[in-house]
């Protein structure tokens, strides 16, 4: 009978399973689901890194940084919606896994989402309580110091943790708190909520872009690529490209791994395929739609937010807002700041709304306790209490860890899932080549083996600490299925009653 912890869920159990009636709502079309996929995309990644990227990475050439980051994303995003539209339930990739790479992948998976959606959000959460201090600064207001970030931070220069004097960031607390509530209330009402925020950013985002392009002056473009088109790394030691005097790799690709959280969100709407009215087609619709809208958004203002201010005058905390100081438009900076905060509170609401999805899925399969984490009351029809789990867990950790570390796990976490789900796409077609495939990646095999490649480059271009904090992330998934999953699991149950 082969060895469970590599046992497969059929396909056809999938399915059957959303025949019952412990299943989410259908209520998104495809305007809804590429709006939730636009409101996890659009966020700190924007509003804040590409300073950085450009200032230290790239220079102008940020633009084509976006072009290669968003490329690699296009590659994985259509494997996504191949596997969406075939396996239309809540579990996203973790579900792919289980069908195709069987039980331990697919909890190697559903642990490494957590870092994604969890993390994630948790990450979201200390940049939207930044935005927030600085949105209210402008009226004069403060908090107490005690109360403005987390209690500590990792000096890279020193390779210790310093004290910052304050004791939590309760900006981060609050705002995921209200997050938590709207998700409690029902999916509705959280993508009516979403669709707000969306339709605010992309507003101030279309605003960036059209009367940021009337201050362009073309000489800020030159030299486009300062650093260079290079900046590939392996494990810390730079092989294509220059070198920072910190050891970092520099150049356009450099900046690409960088950015690359700026698209992390655009598979969250696979999550949400069991709430789709029609899976099999809004589900694709609203992955590369979403993900095709940002990326054109995102290379406009690159090309813009470079072409107003010289490489090395861009700042690198708010980089759009304060590019428009410096060519005399500060009262911009109001628009802007509303623009960043309806941003990124709908990054969080998605990425909130994601995590217990892929709960729901791992605790129908029995490898988290399906009680608490499945528990789907007739009133709301969502996972209310892993909802407000996970609302604690993320107020916890923006509340006291650094922005620094939470952030750089949450980028390998979401290119391992990548790799994983490029690779489940090109196992599937092996081995399941009859299954109904209502959308079908392109261009098959190059697609899929290009997103595995693309992602591998760009996970291998990470700080080598990220690859240490994914291994004992990993290991502490390891510990809880050895001692709870494995005993648990639902197919194992079944296989244990198959047998003569
Ligand atoms: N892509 C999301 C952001 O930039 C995570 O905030």
């Amino acid at each position: 009978m082969g060895n469970p912890l590599f046992a497969k869920k059929p396909l056809e159990l999938c399915l059957e399973e959303m025949k019952g009636e412990n299943r989410l709502r259908r209520v998104l079309g495809p305007v809804r689901l590429s709006s939730l996929g636009i409101g996890a995309i659009i966020g700190t990644g924007i509003f804040v890194l590409t300073g950085i990227a450009a200032h230290d990475k790239a220079g102008p050439a940020l633009s084509l940084s976006f072009c290669a980051a968003g490329l690699a994303c296009v590659f994985a995003a259509f494997c996504y919606a191949e596997f969406a539209s075939m396996v239309p339930i809540a579990g996203s990739a973790y579900t792919y896994a289980y069908v195709t790479l069987g039980e331990l992948f697919a909890w190697i998976i559903g642990w490494d989402l957590i870092l994604e959606y969890a993390v994630g959000s948790a990450t979201v959460a200390h940049g939207w309580s930044h935005y927030f201090q600085d949105f209210i600064g402008i009226f004069g207001l403060r908090l107490p110091q005690a109360l403005t970030i987390a209690p500590f931070d990792f000096d890279t220069a020193a390779g210790h943790f310093v004290r910052t004097g304050s004791v939590f960031d309760l900006p981060a607390i609050v705002i995921t708190a209200i997050v938590t509530w709207v998700l409690v209330k029902g999916i509705r009402e959280s993508a009516t909520f979403n669709a707000l925020m969306v339709g605010i950013k992309i507003a101030i985002v279309l605003f960036v872009i059209a009367v940021g392009s009337f201050f362009i002056d073309p000489a800020n473009w030159r030299p486009f690529a300062p650093f260079g088109y290079g900046g590939i790394s392996f494990f810390g030691h730079t092989v294509w490209g220059q070198t920072a005097p910190d050891g970092t790799a520099l150049g356009m690709l450099a900046g690409a791994a960088m950015i690359f959280f700026a698209y992390i969100g655009f598979d969250s709407v696979s999550t949400h395929a069991e709430e789709a009215r029609v899976p099999n087609r809004d589900v694709p619709i609203g992955i590369i739609s979403s993900l095709l809208i940002s990326t054109i958004l995102y290379i406009a203002v690159a090309v813009v937010l470079t072409g107003m201010v010289p490489r090395d005058r861009i700042d690198i905390n708010a980089p759009v807002s304060n590019a428009f100081a410096q060519v005399g438009l500060p009262w911009a900076q109001f628009i802007i700041s509303i623009g960043a905060v309806a941003g990124i509170t709908s990054v969080l609401l998605v990425m909130m709304l994601s995590q217990p999805r892929v709960l729901l899925a791992m605790a129908r399969d029995g490898l988290v306790p399906p009680g608490f984490v499945g528990d789907l009351p007739e009133k709301f029809r969502t996972p209310w209490k892993s909802t407000i789990l996970t609302g604690f867990f993320v107020a916890l950790m923006a509340a006291l860890l650094p922005l620094r570390i939470l952030a750089e796990l949450v980028n390998i976490g979401t290119l391992l899932a990548f790799v994983i789900v490029c690779t489940a796409v090109l196992i599937m077609r092996v081995t399941h080549p009859e299954a109904e495939r209502p959308f079908k990646t392109p261009f098959f095999p190059l697609i899929p083996i290009l997103g595995i490649l693309s992602c591998l480059v760009l996970m291998f271009s990470l700080p080598v600490e990220n690859w240490w904090r994914l291994l004992g992330w990993l290991a502490i998934g390891f510990l809880i299925y050895f001692g709870y999953g494995r005993f648990h699991s639902v197919m194992a149950k079944r296989r244990a009653a198959a047998k003569p």
